[in-house]
């Protein structure tokens, strides 16, 4: 059997971290790129090349004739501390499209047609996610468009972008569309990270009687996606006939008032919470998962409390470890 062979962009990642392993697991030559090492030395690709999708040049030696897959992940990332405040949004937006613009301009150049892009939940709109007990997220109802952030614009914008390429070049472009994805190996501390490692953090740092901070009132809902199935999905979309776009999610939804109740009762710590001001994004969000089980027949299913469980453990082994230094 030939091998494939697979540029991850991204690599240096969360996800990216994960796909690589993913892909090097089914027998897959990786090269992986990003702008940065992986922090937890969580790329096993064959060849890593350092350097900044954004610049043209070094496009044109990543993107080569030879490659099979190409998987899209690169971007100017960060959970509602990073893409809420709207400070970061021009980076954000320029940044996240010129990495597209020009990976998909150096695939046509070079022939290959077969990529992966990671579009997030934030494109849908926010008419819709207004009720945190009622959030519609299924894939048709992405228009009239109206995210809330520049960067659910962007992600947007890249979608649309991506399907340009099929119709005009005959690419075969798959769009995912994440559900706040977690995990070990995630970014935890240092502004960018999402509600599951924050909280974690925070919990996993405090002692008996403390109290935790969480911004908001806590009755914002959310589902969270345990990155194995993210990266599973993306592979169960690649190799289908359907491009997407698809929500690749979790649909246990749950407030951000339990989900701390939930990260306390696994530390077995007792410590209370205080809701504080903060950015908050919508105030429900959840996957919808009907498409993805009638076009892949398969939707995630490993119970939010193992993934937390999992990804508490690993923040705690950080702590400790950054202690020791
Ligand atoms: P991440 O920040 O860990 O990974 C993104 C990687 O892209 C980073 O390592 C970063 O250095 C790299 N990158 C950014 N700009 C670059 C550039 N100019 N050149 C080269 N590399 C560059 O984030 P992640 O959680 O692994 O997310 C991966 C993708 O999935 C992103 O596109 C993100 O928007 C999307 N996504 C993630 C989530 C989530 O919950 N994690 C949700 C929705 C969408
Ligand atoms: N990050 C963070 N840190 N969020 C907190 C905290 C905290 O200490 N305390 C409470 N929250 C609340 C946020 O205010 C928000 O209402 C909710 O937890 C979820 O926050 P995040 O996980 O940071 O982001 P998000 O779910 O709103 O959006 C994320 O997921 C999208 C995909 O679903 C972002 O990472 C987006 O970039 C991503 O595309």
């Amino acid at each position: 059997m030939i091998m494939k062979k697979a540029l991850v962009c991204g690599a240096g990642g969360f996800i990216g971290g994960h796909l690589v392993n993913r892909l090097k697991s089914e027998g897959y030559w990786v090269r992986g790129v990003d702008i940065k090492e992986n922090e937890y030395g969580n790329t096993n690709s064959d060849e890593f090349v350092l350097g900044d999708l954004r610049d043209v040049n070094l496009v044109k030696q990543v993107v080569t004739s030879d490659l099979d897959e190409i998987y899209q992940l690169a971007a100017d990332m960060g959970g509602a501390g990073f893409v809420f405040t709207g400070d970061n949004d021009a980076d954000i937006m320029h940044n996240s499209a010129l990495c597209n613009l020009n990976v998909l301009e150096e695939m046509k150049r070079k022939g290959v047609k077969n990529v992966f892009y990671s579009s997030s939940a934030c494109m849908y709109p926010e008419y819709n996610q207004m009720d945190p007990d009622n959030p519609k997220c299924s894939e048709d109802s992405a228009y009239p468009a109206a995210p809330d952030s520049e960067y659910g614009w962007e992600k947007l914008f890249s979608e649309r972008l991506y399907l340009t390429y099929n119709r005009n070049h005959g690419f075969n472009s798959k769009i995912g569309r994440f559900h706040n994805i977690f995990g070990p190996q995630g970014t935890w501390k240092g502004g960018r990270e999402k509600a599951p490692a924050a909280i974690c953090r925070k919990v996993a740092m405090a002692q008996n009687g403390d109290v935790i901070e969480v911004w908001g009132d806590g009755t914002q809902t959310r589902s969270f996606l345990i990155v194995d199935e993210c990266v599973d999905g993306i592979r169960r979309l690649m190799e289908s006939d359907f491009a997407g776009p698809v929500n690749i999610g979790s649909e246990e939804m749950i407030s951000i008032q339990n989900f701390t109740r939930l990260v306390m009762d696994i530390s077995g710590k007792d410590l209370s919470i205080k809701n504080i001001e903060g950015p908050t994004g919508v105030k429900g969000r959840n996957s919808d998962n009907k498409l993805i089980k009638e076009k892949l027949g398969w939707a995630p299913s490993i119970p939010l409390r193992n993934g937390v469980e999992k990804t508490y453990n690993w923040i705690l082994d950080q702590i400790k470890v950054t202690e020791n230094v």
